[in-house]
């Protein structure tokens, strides 16, 4: 039996997490979601405490300070989530011989350039929310030779505060909005990052390291907008704007798409297109 604790059990990927692990085996895997209220991950005594009172083979850590412009005002919170308290999770697991999964952002890059970002490249962090991630990624690294970190990008689902479901709401309030037309990145479906994941823990290989996952494809915020409207056959009128005319606290990537060919080679995981994935979820009628 492997036991696999999620931290942040209430986030979206968490929750994707929960739905995708219910394909398992319970005799083989068994899965604990604890939320924040349970296990505030920044506070290493009950990190350390509570890995000491449980068998805990595998932690995978959902949770994180996802606020990017409150990051901007809020940065030693943003830190001690994002950074800190992944040197604790990563220190604790290496020292119970159990294996770290963690989750990270294409924030860490700076947007600059037109090629897919691979693991390899240079970061190099323009917000706060980005950097903060970076140094957890490196603690991450450090502190326990078995973590595989990753890297994903515009999550969306039918759970939480993502902007598939932004959309969905203004749909039904708006005649008209404006979407930022000049950033570029790819939409990814949290659900297809939990089945990513699955993949990873039932894989009979391990291999640690830095992975990059996203859907394929590459969109601009109003793309995504438009096809969530072709999607739902919504009329709201969609207008493209220029990130100049949507001035937000931190500073967006222009260009932030990632190239997934390593985790695809190392875990045979499969990427699903941006927009059959965004249709599928869609289709599925989870969001009220
Ligand atoms: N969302 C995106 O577009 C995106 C893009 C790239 C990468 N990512 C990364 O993907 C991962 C999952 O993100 P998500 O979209 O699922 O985020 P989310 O929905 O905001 O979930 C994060 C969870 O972490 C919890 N949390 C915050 N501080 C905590 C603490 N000190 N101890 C324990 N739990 C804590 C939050 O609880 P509260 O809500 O109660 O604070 C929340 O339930 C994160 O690592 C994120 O950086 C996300």
């Amino acid at each position: 039996m492997m036991n696999v604790l999620v931290t942040g059990g209430n986030g979206q990927l968490a929750m994707c997490l929960r739905d995708a692990s219910k394909q398992l085996d319970d005799k083989k895997y068994h899965f604990t979601f604890i939320s924040k209220d349970e296990l505030n991950i920044t506070n290493s005594v009950l990190v350390y405490n509570y890995l000491a009172e449980h068998p805990i083979d595998l932690v995978v850590n959902c949770a994180a300070y996802t606020q990017v412009d409150k990051a901007e005002e809020n940065e030693d919170m943003a830190y001690r989530v994002n950074a800190d308290a992944v040197q604790i999770l990563a220190q604790e697991t290496s020292a119970i011989g159990a294996g770290f999964i963690h989750i990270s952002t294409d924030y860490v890059f700076n947007g600059e350039g037109d090629i897919p970002f691979s693991e390899e490249d240079v970061t190099d962090p323009r917000n706060v929310y980005g950097a903060s991630k970076l140094k957890g990624e490196k603690f991450a690294l450090e502190n326990n030779p078995e973590a595989i970190i990753i890297r994903t990008a515009w999550v969306y689902s039918q759970y939480g505060n993502n902007f598939l479901k932004t959309m969905l709401r203004l749909f039904k309030t708006k005649e008209e909005i404006s979407v930022v037309d000049d950033q570029l990145g790819t939409p990814t479906n949290a659900n297809d990052i939990a089945r990513a994941i699955i993949q990873i823990i039932i894989s009979d290989n391990h291999f640690p390291g830095l992975y990059h996952f996203t859907n394929s494809g590459m969109a601009s915020w109003y793309d995504f907008a438009t096809k969530i409207k072709a999607f739902t056959g919504s009329s709201i009128k969609i207008n493209p704007i220029p990130t100049s005319a949507y001035p937000t606290l931190a500073k967006r990537p222009h260009y932030s798409v990632l190239n997934t060919a390593k985790i695809q080679s190392t875990f045979g995981i499969e990427v699903p297109e941006w927009k059959e994935s965004l249709r599928g979820l869609i289709d599925m009628e989870l969001i009220a």
